[in-house]
């Protein structure tokens, strides 16, 4: 295979807080090939917008503190100055935030921001600029861009500013896109067309993409590789299908509940799995899930590593239960530890 183009390895991110030394991620390592679509699913809280950011080089500050590394390229970008970091940011890697109004000025015209997020990397003028905004919109399906380029935010449904954000992620051309939870506001046929969008934008120009979200059916939908986080681990990485057919992880079990096939899964949720993810300041020792898995045995207090132990060396996770136990211990009664609940 060739070099990846984003190589995380042993990501640990914590930040000091009032309470304690809180790890928001740690454990945290996947390689992302060009053009790949890598989906991070995991409860709330588990660390996911924390590695997003984090790759971004938008978790830096004097309460934070890191270890392992982030390479673009071979290039380290983890601890890197601000000075390393901007030509990066947007240029080559750009993200579309949770929260829509961090990337949204609501006193500022769509189109101007395009212009000005363009015309602070590039020498351009107002005038070109403006024309790559408008080409930009109409590309991610604003229609009558043009007219549409001089509305504020709030002139526009939730769809529609998810497809602004978007244009305004794309407007320096990033290799990589991370979209931290795009369609999760929305209602289930724009959902759709974003994703539509997404799976267009990776086909069309090789975008590498980091998708997270909560949904299944989003997951299913378009990732290639799937990473599944808890409680600030990555506790099973595979493809699409591994995960979703041959799942190894009891968290992953869980989460996947009853959803049997790919198919059915478009509006399944993550499925409720009982009790709560650990704190992240004083979290037990051992395996983080073994206090909510009904499998747990006396090794599990021992964290495994995230490493390969199927047939796949792509396929990896961490739990300690003997592989060729995994599938009956699945079909238990208490092996899907929660249905998935369909909204
Ligand atoms: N700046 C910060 N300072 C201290 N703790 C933080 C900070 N940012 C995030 N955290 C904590 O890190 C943990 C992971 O947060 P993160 O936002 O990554 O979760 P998430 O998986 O994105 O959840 P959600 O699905 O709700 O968006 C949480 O416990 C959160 O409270
Ligand atoms: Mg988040």
């Amino acid at each position: 295979m060739s070099e990846p183009l984003l190589s995380v390895r042993d990501l640990e991110v914590s930040f000091r807080t009032e309470g304690g030394l809180l790890q928001a991620v740690g454990g945290v390592s996947f390689d992302l090939q060009r053009g790949e679509t890598l989906s991070i699913v995991g409860e709330s809280g588990c660390g996911k917008s924390v590695t997003a950011m984090t790759l971004m080089g938008l978790t830096s500050g004097p309460n934070t503190e890191f270890k392992g590394s982030v390479k673009l390229d071979g290039q380290e970008l983890l601890g890197a100055s601000n000075e390393v970091m901007r030509p990066i940011r947007g240029d080559r890697m750009s993200m579309v935030f949770q929260n829509p109004m961090t990337s949204l000025n609501p006193v500022h015209r769509i189109g101007n921001q395009i212009v000005e997020q363009i015309r602070a990397h590039r020498d351009v003028s107002k005038k070109e600029a403006m024309a790559r905004a408008i080409e930009l919109l109409d590309a991610v399906g604003v229609p009558d861009a043009a007219a549409r380029a001089r509305a504020y935010p709030h002139e526009f449904s939730g769809g529609m500013r998810q497809r602004a954000m978007i244009a305004m992620a794309l407007s320096l051309e990033p290799e990589i896109l991370i979209a931290d939870e795009p369609t999760t506001a929305l209602d289930v046929t724009i959902q759709a067309q974003i994703l539509e969008l997404l799976k267009q934008l990776n086909r069309d120009f090789n975008l590498t993409v980091i998708l997270i979200t909560h949904d299944l059916g989003v997951v299913a939908d378009i990732a290639d590789r799937v990473g599944v986080m808890y409680a600030g681990r990555l506790v099973e990485t595979g493809t699409l299908d591994e995960i979703f057919y041959d799942p190894q992880h009891p968290y992953t079990w869980g989460l996947l509940g009853s959803v049997p096939r790919i198919e059915s899964t478009r509006q399944a949720r993550l499925a409720q799995i009982e009790g709560q993810p650990p704190s992240l300041i004083d979290p037990p020792t051992g395996c983080r899930f073994r206090d909510r898995c009904p499998h747990a045995f006396d090794k599990c207090g021992v964290e495994p590593d995230l490493v390969s132990r199927v047939a796949d060396p792509s396929h990896l996770d961490r739990c300690w239960l003997e592989v060729s136990e995994r599938p009956a211990l699945r079909q238990l009664p208490n092996g899907l530890i929660g249905l998935a609940s369909p909204e």
